[in-house]
């Protein structure tokens, strides 16, 4: 069960806010000279988050975990998953969810550009996925079959909205192929996509590849975010 923050619909704090406000009310960050509007919106939202207080009181290292328990409440991928990828891994808050509730063998390998402080059961690599040099140093680390590839990777964003999507895409194209070269028979495949999910003749390609596939929005997710995920499940190693 997860312990998930109650809710209101416009995000407001709980009864019993730590900083003190009553229900409905909202920590208001003080505009000053020299901060600029964009960073008070961040410092307002991430103050307003009940996910940002829930990660602070279950110990993940980012409301993002939240995202793969509410998927995992959904589609109950995690449970049996021994070997796990975990692409876009920093600061850890998947791999973290990956390792308690995977079970204690599980084993967790990680990718990001960005360092990943180190976690029982996990070896992280600090390097660009799209290389050729990253996918064959994520094979050696590997050690049989995977049951289970993550992608929350995202593309830093350029505000020019096709190069975004195109960008977004084709990560999500490159952890697909990594995923169809890596699973094991049965395995699943979750993965972020943006703008109304994955492009047509890549969710094509995944169906004859997975028994099923599906998208979801995790109540985790900002709604504002353009952000949904993809969950394939039931590798069909031989349809490859
Ligand atoms: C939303 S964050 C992941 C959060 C993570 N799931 C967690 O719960 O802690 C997306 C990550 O994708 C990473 N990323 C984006 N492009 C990447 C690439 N080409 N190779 C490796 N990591 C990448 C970013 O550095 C960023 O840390």
């Amino acid at each position: 069960m997860i312990k998930r923050p109650k809710l209101t619909r416009t995000g407001k704090v709980r009864k019993t806010d730590p900083r003190g406000l009553t229900r409905g009310e909202k920590f208001r960050v003080k505009t000053s000279r020299g901060r600029k509007i964009s960073s008070v919106r961040w410092l307002q939202r991430q103050l307003n988050d009940p996910y940002v207080d829930a990660a602070h009181r279950d110990g993940y290292r980012a409301r993002s975990a939240y995202k793969l328990l509410e998927l995992d409440e959904k589609f109950s991928f995690l449970r049996h998953a021994k070997s796990i990828v975990d692409l876009g891994a920093a600061p850890g808050g998947w791999t973290q969810v990956a390792l308690k509730n995977c079970g204690k063998k599980a084993r967790v390998v990680g990718i990001d550009l960005l360092e990943v402080a180190p976690l029982d059961g996990a070896t992280f690599l600090k390097m660009d996925f799209t290389t050729n040099e990253a996918e064959a140093k994520m094979f050696e680390l590997l050690d049989g079959p995977v049951d289970l590839v993550l992608s929350d990777m995202a593309a830093a964003t350029t505000g020019h909205q096709q190069t975004d999507h195109i960008r977004t895409l084709a990560l999500v194209e490159i952890a697909f192929d990594f995923a169809k070269k890596t699973l094991g028979d049965g395995g699943n495949f979750v993965a972020k996509v943006f703008r109304g999910g994955a492009d047509q003749e890549l969710l094509a390609e995944m169906k004859s590849c997975f028994k099923t596939v599906r998208h979801f929005k995790p109540p985790a997710s900002r709604a504002g975010s353009a952000e949904t995920y993809l969950v394939a499940q039931g590798f069909k190693k031989g349809n490859v």
